[in-house]
């Protein structure tokens, strides 16, 4: 049987990633800000129709540079419910994670828990855009500046999701998104930070490369550019990026209709431009997503417990009760969603689930 995983890259025909290399060797420039890297940091910045758009050398590189960018310090209010990198981005910059609960609804950040958490060291929020579900940025956006602090949104997952007609990656002081592999759009290893002002964005590039231009040497730097190559890859893949997100909204509605109403989803508020960049599933307990996974590996199928654990509990941080988050990292799984996944593994994974689910 031929073993189905939760993602599988999306990768354009080769002659039309060969057409981008032959750019990259025409121009015989490799990175630095090249004549592709620039055409992409375009085409991406024209897309989401923001004010700026940097390329980085990962999703996590972006949240680093967008803190450092905004001047983040001390304490900052963050999901326990995302990937690792989340926090691990704040403790790299030297700044204190402080985790606040989700709303279980959205699995988003409870944004009515977030001011019983703002010290005098708090300085921003970092809250992410979890499966491409929107955070509560309005009531984000009022708490900021009540408390002047800076927000930065992980928007990992959240390529081309709009909220009230324009892109989600409007929100915010920053957001940042990754484009590695496993993404819905990829370019390889890669990610962005999309910003507002003409100072930040100043900021940023230095940031971005070593903080010197030719001998002057202006700020405390980092390698965090993107090569040609990568952004090759970027440029062949963006063309499919509207089919892909219709596929995968076709395959997210087969879900639906053939999974038990017993498995049930976070919600996505109203309003939402959704990219349906995850199938997760939420088992009523701990010990039927133990039996669903078990059962599933067993039958070649292998889901993901995105997002798990929930990282108020990883040992190198302040542990804070989070019981929401502990809750759905013990019970959410990611079912099998990407282009190109066959109708029949689908039925597959359809069926497996409901075997499962059902003799429990
Ligand atoms: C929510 C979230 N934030 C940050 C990252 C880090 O991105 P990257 O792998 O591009 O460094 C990821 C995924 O890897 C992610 O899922």
């Amino acid at each position: 049987m031929d073993p189905i995983y939760v993602t599988k890259t999306f990768l354009p025909p080769r002659a039309e990633f060969d057409a981008w290399l032959d750019r990259v060797y025409g121009s015989h420039v490799l990175t630095n800000n090249g004549p592709v890297h620039k055409e992409l940091e375009e085409t991406l910045r024209t897309r989401f129709n923001v004010a700026h758009l940097r390329l980085m050398t990962n999703g996590t590189l972006a949240i680093q540079l967008a803190l450092r960018m905004l001047g983040v310090k001390g304490k900052v209010i963050t999901t326990p419910f995302s990937y690792v990198a989340t926090t691990s981005a704040i403790l790299w910059e030297g700044c204190e994670p402080v985790f606040v609960d989700i709303d279980p609804r959205t699995c988003c950040i409870d944004p009515d828990l977030i001011e019983a958490a703002i010290t005098p060291d708090t300085t921003a929020i970092l809250a992410t855009h979890v499966y491409g579900i929107p955070c509560d940025v309005e009531a984000i956006d009022r708490i900021a500046k009540k408390h002047g602090l800076k927000v930065i949104y992980d928007a990992a997952h959240a390529f081309d999701v709009t909220y009230k007609g324009k892109s989600i990656l409007a929100f915010g002081d920053a957001s940042t998104l990754s484009f590695h592999a496993t993404k819905l759009f990829h370019t390889v290893e890669g990610g962005a930070v999309v910003h507002h002002t003409d100072e930040d964005d100043k900021a940023l590039r230095f940031l971005r490369s070593f903080g010197h231009i030719g001998d002057e040497h202006y700020t405390l730097g980092m390698n965090a550019k993107m090569s040609e190559v990568h952004a090759a890859m970027g440029m062949a893949v963006l063309p499919h990026m509207d089919a892909l997100l219709k596929e995968r909204e076709t395959l997210s509605l087969r879900y639906v209709e053939g999974l038990p109403s017993i498995c049930t989803r976070p919600s996505v508020p109203s309003g939402t431009g959704y990219n349906h960049a995850y199938y997760p599933i939420i088992l009523p307990s701990a010990d039927l997503r133990s039996a669903l996974v078990e059962g599933l590996v067993a039958q070649s199928i292998v889901p993901r417990r995105y997002f798990y654990p929930s990282l108020n509990k990883l040992p190198y941080v302040h542990a804070v009760p989070c019981a929401h988050s502990e809750d759905m990292a013990e019970r959410v799984v990611c079912l099998p969603l990407y282009n190109g996944l066959p109708r029949e593994h689908q039925d597959r994974v359809i069926a497996a689930v409901r075997g499962i689910v059902d003799r429990a």
